[in-house]
């Protein structure tokens, strides 16, 4: 009986969602100078066609995308983000005919990425699921038991066996972007029924949790809901998208190196978000991930380990750098906010312990700069001349400096023929990241450091 709901909630999904359009977010009583000047986006529908899939940290607002395509590329053009995260920007372009490529270091965000922008057969997905139901309600079932390190610390016993239950029924589904798109809905829900905090990005252990029976319904319910509404959100982008030619490309990989596959001056138009700064005092998206890369065994084909993503991330090694590093002579901006740390820092003992903290920190600040300047560089060699390049980004405030990160951008850039255009101000109010970080290193002291996002807007010459 359950089966037979199960199955009509696909079908109705299927057949209610027929049709938005790929311009659904437009408010009809948006005036053009409101569409010019507003960059806020307060009153629009963030949830639409398959944006609706899967939370992931700092995700780009889908409007704001959408209005940076149109003013700034032509249906056919390419469009590169080089920190392409849960796939925002491939999904505005493949909606308004653009290709697009997308680069990515973290495996939980490049599977996020393909579920959002890759079409499913839809005539299979009942039989798949239907047989998928009948294995992971077999009551003899012979599945094997997850393990990885600590699981029992972040899951309960029965958690970690039907969770394992479900993975098991779902990988042998023969049709791989199906059990891509199960096991993406099967990942947002993996904080929920876990003992680790669901809110916040960083990993948590939640007492009040521990302590009692914290879901109410059979994991399946929890599972079956997120896959409908993802399945609705698919439907509309499938339809959208119908005789698009636009073709994205996902590539796994490290901004701070140059990938053959983006030929020299082949791009159209970048359009990207880089981490605020290093994972580990900013967002951590390594750990935002980390459960749901260690239960579907992502970044083993990779050769990635998922427990150390946030190292790997920009500024994540600050072994190697310098709190004199060149890159700081390469933007006046950052020199001065070097020699404020340099001043803070003749103030305290050398050989007390918060000396060689801020020392440490002044250097994680300065090796994210470093590794942000490689991916201008970078970037610069893809892009094709006179177009475009624009970059979303907020600024810090490291143990009471401001860090304009967006100025130091636009002073690194010049250096690869980059040249300042024109920064606009957004207030972020429907973005999904923390509003509050550390900003002098105390514990328990925070302040609202990310209100305002800037739009970097640079023309290669
Ligand atoms: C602000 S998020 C991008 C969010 C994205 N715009 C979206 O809508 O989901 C920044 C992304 O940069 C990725 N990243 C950080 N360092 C990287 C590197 N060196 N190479 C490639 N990606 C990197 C992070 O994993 C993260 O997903």
């Amino acid at each position: 009986m359950f089966k037979a709901i199960y199955l009509n909630d696909i079908e109705n999904t299927i057949l209610r969602n027929k049709r938005r359009d790929a311009d659904a977010y437009e408010k009809e009583d948006v005036s053009i100078t409101e569409w010019i000047t507003n960059w806020d986006f307060k009153k629009n529908n963030i949830d639409l066609f398959t944006h609706k899939i899967h939370r992931y940290p700092a995700m780009f607002i889908p409007q704001l995308t959408r209005k940076l395509i149109q003013k700034f590329s032509e249906p056919g053009d390419t469009i590169l983000d080089i920190f392409c995260g849960s796939g925002t920007l491939l999904v505005e372009a493949t909606l308004l005919n653009r290709n697009s490529i997308g680069i990515e270091l973290n495996p939980l965000a490049l599977l996020i990425s393909k579920v959002k922008t890759t079409p499913l057969n839809l005539s299979n997905v009942i039989k798949h699921y239907e047989k998928m139901i009948d294995m992971y309600f077999n009551p003899s079932l012979d599945f094997n038991l997850i393990n990885f390190n600590n699981i029992e610390f972040w899951y309960k016993k029965s958690a970690i066996k039907n969770i394992s239950k479900l993975i098991f029924s779902i990988n042998k589904i023969p049709d791989i972007d199906l059990q891509d798109f199960l096991k993406i809905s099967l990942s947002e829900i993996l904080r929920e029924v876990s003992l680790c905090k669901h809110s916040g990005f960083k990993m948590h252990r939640d007492s009040r949790k521990e302590k009692k029976e914290w879901y109410k319904k059979e994991l399946f319910d929890y599972f079956h809901k997120t896959f409908i509404k993802n399945l609705g959100g698919l439907v509309e982008y499938q339809n959208a998208i119908e005789g698009i030619t636009a073709k994205c490309i996902i590539l796994n990989g490290d901004s701070r190196r140059i990938h053959k596959q983006v030929k020299k001056g082949s791009v159209d138009l970048i359009i990207t978000s880089p981490p605020y700064g290093d994972s580990r005092t900013t967002v951590a998206y390594g750990q935002f991930s980390r459960l749901s890369s260690q239960w579907l065994g992502l970044g083993k084909e990779l050769n990635v380990d998922v427990a150390q993503v946030d190292n790997e991330l920009l500024g994540g090694k600050t072994k190697n750098t310098e709190i004199d590093d060149d890159v700081i002579f390469k933007s006046i901006t950052l020199k001065n906010i070097q020699e404020n740390f340099l001043y803070k820092l003749s103030n305290l003992n050398k050989d007390e312990k918060e000396y060689k903290k801020f020392l440490k920190r002044v250097k994680d600040v300065i090796s994210f700069y470093k590794d942000l300047d490689s991916t201008l560089s970078n970037a610069s060699y893809y892009l094709k001349n006179k177009k475009f390049f624009i970059l979303i980004t907020g600024s810090r405030i490291v143990k009471e400096v401001k860090l304009h990160t967006d100025i130091i951008i636009a002073e690194l850039a010049e250096h690869y023929g980059l040249e300042l255009k024109s920064i606009m101000y957004r207030n972020i109010i429907n973005k999904r990241m923390p509003y509050k970080v550390s900003a002098t290193n105390i514990v328990g002291e925070k302040s609202s450091t990310m209100t305002r996002e800037s739009i970097i807007i640079l023309q290669k010459e």
